[in-house]
């Protein structure tokens, strides 16, 4: 098992990419905190980890409010003991969200509170909690978004997610010495609840889809493996990675036919 004994932590387990790794890692050994503002979803999670024989808890947890960020943390140490990986990947990505012109302040700064802030906050509680366990690996979901600009435009989460990459890369450096590593990983297009609410008509998926050189978007389960490996001692010499997981998304100029 790739995470025997490890303690995870999963922020935004409830849906998509969080509830498909809390379903890896658990399957590897690790003891999965779930943490989500969404409980029935949260709940749903633990359910689903417990059925396949692994160990979760579930904890409620506002990314973007100091003292829940505090109180997940501890919830990991008090529950499991210790915590040795941080999994930053709630993020939302606004119905509003616009070009410059046309975003609203309110959506740009609920849209960093969560994305940004978010991770930030995540790191502030979580890194001395990774000391504690003698190191560990931090995981932010990043986006391909960081790396490569798009006309349908959704300016405030690309920013945001532009500020988790360079985040990310500053905070490698920095606790590179005391064996945490972080890394960011870039998702490309998936097929999960955030994407699929606004790609409601063959049209709109298509318009997508033919920027994509596999022909098709990705599942939440290929962002886990890659977050499984980060998470791993396997990726032991990798840190300050934009890890992308995009079908070649970010490597295409013009894609097949
Ligand atoms: P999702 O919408 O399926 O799940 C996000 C989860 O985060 C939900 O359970 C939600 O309740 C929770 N959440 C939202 N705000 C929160 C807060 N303030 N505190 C705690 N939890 C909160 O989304 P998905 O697709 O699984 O996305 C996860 C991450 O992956 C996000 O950071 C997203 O930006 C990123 N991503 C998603 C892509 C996609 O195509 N779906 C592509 C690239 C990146």
């Amino acid at each position: 098992m790739r995470l025997r004994d490890k303690v995870a932590l999963i922020t935004g387990a409830g849906s998509g990419i969080g509830r498909a790794t809390a379903l890896r890692f658990a399957q590897e050994g690790a003891n999965i905190v779930v943490v989500d503002i969404n409980d029935d979803a949260g709940a749903e999670t633990v359910r689903q980890v417990r059925a396949a024989g692994g160990q979760a808890a579930y904890t409620h947890a506002d990314v973007t409010d100091p003292a829940h960020t505090e109180a997940m943390i501890r919830f990991a140490e008090t529950t499991f003991g210790k915590l040795d990986v941080l999994f930053n990947n709630a993020g939302i990505s606004h119905a509003r969200d616009d070009d410059a012109i046309n975003t609203e302040l309110a959506v740009w700064d609920l849209t960093f509170d969560v994305n940004v802030k978010g991770v930030f906050l995540g790191c502030k509680y979580g890194i001395p909690a990774l000391r504690r366990a003698g190191g560990g690996s931090i995981i932010n979901t990043a986006s391909f978004v960081a790396l490569v600009g798009a006309a349908t435009p959704q300016l405030a989460y690309t920013a945001s997610k532009g500020a988790v990459l360079s985040m990310t890369r500053e905070l490698a450096v920095i606790h590179a010495r005391e064996g945490i590593r972080v890394n960011a990983l870039c998702p490309g297009p998936l097929n999960t609840e955030l994407l699929m609410k606004y790609l409601d008509t063959p049209a709109k998926k298509q318009r997508r889809l033919v920027h994509i050189p596999m022909g098709r978007f990705g599942e939440a389960t290929e962002i886990a493996n890659a977050a499984l490996y980060l998470a791993s001692d396997e990726a032991s010499f990798v840190t300050g990675t934009a890890f992308t997981v995009d079908g070649g998304i970010t490597a295409a100029y013009v894609t097949p036919e």
